[in-house]
């Protein structure tokens, strides 16, 4: 069967801090074909930054785990998926609240899902307890 996306990435590396500039420099890399603009690269590399910390901090809560991304091109469409394994998110909806957060703690400021809303067309969160938890990102080019 025909794949109906034109092409595909897929990336895996420990969910350790210092993997959060390497996710936001090899996804660049892959989203450099679609010829964005300055702009949209910045939303789409800051996008990433969040998700894939909410994975490690909160997903994995700074503990060992693996992160995975898959971007995937269709047309100008940009689809990009970030996965963790890590405890879940139990209340999606409150999770998504603006200013929401479950670590004051660790001065998190409960903006990471507002700002990925609001620089992607759309975001879809989805997280099953004890079993998967997955954030996707799009982008219209
Ligand atoms: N991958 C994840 N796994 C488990 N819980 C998550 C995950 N991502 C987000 N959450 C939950 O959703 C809440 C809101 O996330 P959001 O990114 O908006 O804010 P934050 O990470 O707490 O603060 P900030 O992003 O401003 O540093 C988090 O506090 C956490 O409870
Ligand atoms: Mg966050």
């Amino acid at each position: 069967m025909e794949n109906i996306y034109e092409n595909e990435m897929k990336l895996e590396f420990s969910s350790r801090s210092s993997n959060e500039a390497f996710a936001r420099v090899a996804v660049a890399a892959f989203v450099a074909q679609l010829d964005p603009t300055i702009e949209e690269l910045a939303d789409i590399k800051t996008a990433v930054s969040e998700a894939v910390t909410n994975a490690i901090i909160h997903g994995y809560e700074c503990g060992e785990g693996i992160v995975k991304i898959q971007g995937r091109i269709f047309g100008n469409l940009l689809e990009l998926e970030i996965f963790d394994s890590g405890k879940g998110i139990e209340d999606i909806s409150k999770a998504r609240e603006i200013l929401y957060t479950s670590k004051p703690e660790l001065e998190r400021s409960g903006m990471g899902f507002t700002i990925m809303e609001s620089f992607m067309d759309e975001i879809e969160v989805e997280s099953t307890i004890g079993i998967r938890n997955e954030n996707s990102n799009e982008k219209r080019d």
